[in-house]
């Protein structure tokens, strides 16, 4: 008899109370934090959605692991161990370890883009972005058509345009100095990207002769999409899937504040020798020792346990089973999720939701502080505030405007969950009541995390 139920495949054994503040303490802490829901004390959240990175909770043998760390300025035992379970998974030649993900897209940037230089990326993340628009590089983003339609039930709406690349690869010959891929692709709902696809992108650099990089952080949830979608991988396991991906790329950005499940942590992986130096010489400068790069060495434990935990066939199925459920009580009460739901989060189209507020009225943003207000829970607009401001000053607003909720890994049980959609639904029934907001002061760059705004 096989049962139908999927059971978190672990056990508590330590607990984090939560606090269960009113509706008046929510009112007043959301209206010192200036609306704005990265400027709350986390002790005001119940349900803490914003994101899924290094929020997770790590397994007896990560603390096992971090109680062996060796810290060891130079050479550290940490280092090897963590270098060896990188290369395990990846086959990069160079494993250079940084304190988070961006740390390492910096020290790539720095080392590839020159000003004008155009990056091509399925999609970027806001802060490989902001880290190619630092050094005044071009970031493009060429997702999939079919990734438009946040209605359409498809299996790979992570994908890059194939098409669209090889168009930018022939009118900027001398310009592209590297094509990074996005998987999954958190700033298109999460979602996969096929095998098919990561190899399209990648023979066409090679026949280029452009580098082909992957932005990994969620490569074990990808590798779990393809194996449940793509035909002929149904048989593998979701390690083998995540090696294949990787031998497709010259090299690799990750943030193991992910897929790592590490509470911080980051690497670049390449292959090129002469890159690798150069980026040494940065990491030097601006994190620390090649055999540590701002991590302490129990950091380096945490994600060479995490990184093998990740990949755990059990994990995966309950991981996006999680995700799936939630979306499927949100579709059943007609509430307009993109669809089907990504690998870590569920992306609420509150543009379609919430069709009594004007655009310039930021409806995802209006949306996410209804979700604190009614019901205690912090999520993250992905939408005009993220992404409305240009490099110039000047806005243009989004194509979508999603609220992303964004499940830390192995944290929430059931219960979480099915609150999560009991307040959802609860949402849905007052709606028309939510206010919009607009934008009191900002910073010139990445404003979402700074900003503050007043209801109109
Ligand atoms: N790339 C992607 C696709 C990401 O989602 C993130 C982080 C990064 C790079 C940067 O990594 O935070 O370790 O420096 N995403 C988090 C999120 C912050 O909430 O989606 P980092």
């Amino acid at each position: 008899m096989t049962f139908k139920t999927i059971i978190e495949p672990f056990k508590i054994k330590q607990v984090q109370p939560i606090h269960a503040p009113s509706r008046e303490d929510r009112l007043s802490a959301i209206a010192a934090a200036g609306n704005n829901l990265f400027l709350l004390h986390a002790r005001d959240v119940l349900i803490d959605l914003l994101t899924d990175s290094g929020t997770g909770a790590m397994s007896s043998e990560q603390w096992a692991g971090m109680m062996r760390g060796d810290e060891s300025y130079a050479g550290a035992d940490s280092f090897y161990r963590f270098e060896s379970a990188v290369r395990d998974i990846t086959g990069f030649t160079h494993i250079i370890p940084t304190h988070q993900g961006r740390a390492a897209e910096r020290i790539l940037f720095g080392a590839m883009v020159s000003p004008g230089a155009v990056v091509p990326n399925n999609t970027h993340f806001d802060t490989t972005r902001a880290n190619i628009e630092a050094v005044r590089g071009i970031a493009t983003d060429i997702s999939c058509p079919e990734s438009d339609n946040t209605q359409s039930v498809l299996p790979f709406k992570g994908n890059m345009d194939i098409d669209e690349l090889r168009s930018i690869l022939d009118q900027f010959a001398d310009r592209v100095p590297l094509v990074m891929m996005t998987v999954t692709n958190n700033s298109n709902g999460g979602q996969p990207v096929s095998m098919a696809n990561i190899r399209a992108a990648s023979e066409l650099c090679r026949d280029r002769g452009v580098p082909f990089f992957l932005d990994a952080c969620r490569f074990a949830e990808n590798a779990w999409f393809i194996k449940l979608r793509e035909d002929g991988y149904e048989d593998r396991t979701p390690t083998e899937i995540a090696r294949e991906m990787f031998s497709l790329a010259d090299g690799t950005t990750v943030s193991a504040k992910k897929d790592g499940m590490a509470n911080m942590g980051g690497f670049l992986a390449l292959h090129d020798d002469e890159l690798a130096e150069r980026c040494r010489s940065t990491l030097i400068l601006t994190e620390g020792f090649p055999t540590y790069g701002g991590l302490a060495g129990y950091d380096l434990e945490a994600i060479a346990v995490g990184l093998r935990e990740a990949l755990d066939p059990a994990y995966l199925r309950y991981r996006i089973r999680t995700i799936e459920y939630v979306g499927d009580r949100l579709v059943e009460q007609g509430i307009p999720i993109l669809r089907p739901p990504g690998g870590h989060a569920i992306y609420i189209d509150a543009k379609a939701w919430l069709s009594h507020l004007p655009q310039s009225q930021y409806p995802g943003w209006a949306l996410a502080l209804a979700l604190y207000v009614e019901g205690g829970i912090r999520t993250s607009e992905i939408g005009s505030v993220m992404f409305g401001l240009q490099p110039d000053g000047s806005e243009i607003l989004a194509e979508k405007e999603l609220v992303r909720l964004a499940f830390p890994r192995r944290v929430y049980t059931q219960s979480h969950v099915d609150y999560v959609v009991e307040v959802l639904h609860h949402i849905d029934a007052m709606k028309t009541e939510i206010p919009g907001v607009r934008i009191v002061n900002q910073p010139d760059s990445l404003r979402h995390f700074t900003a503050r705004f007043e209801t109109v």
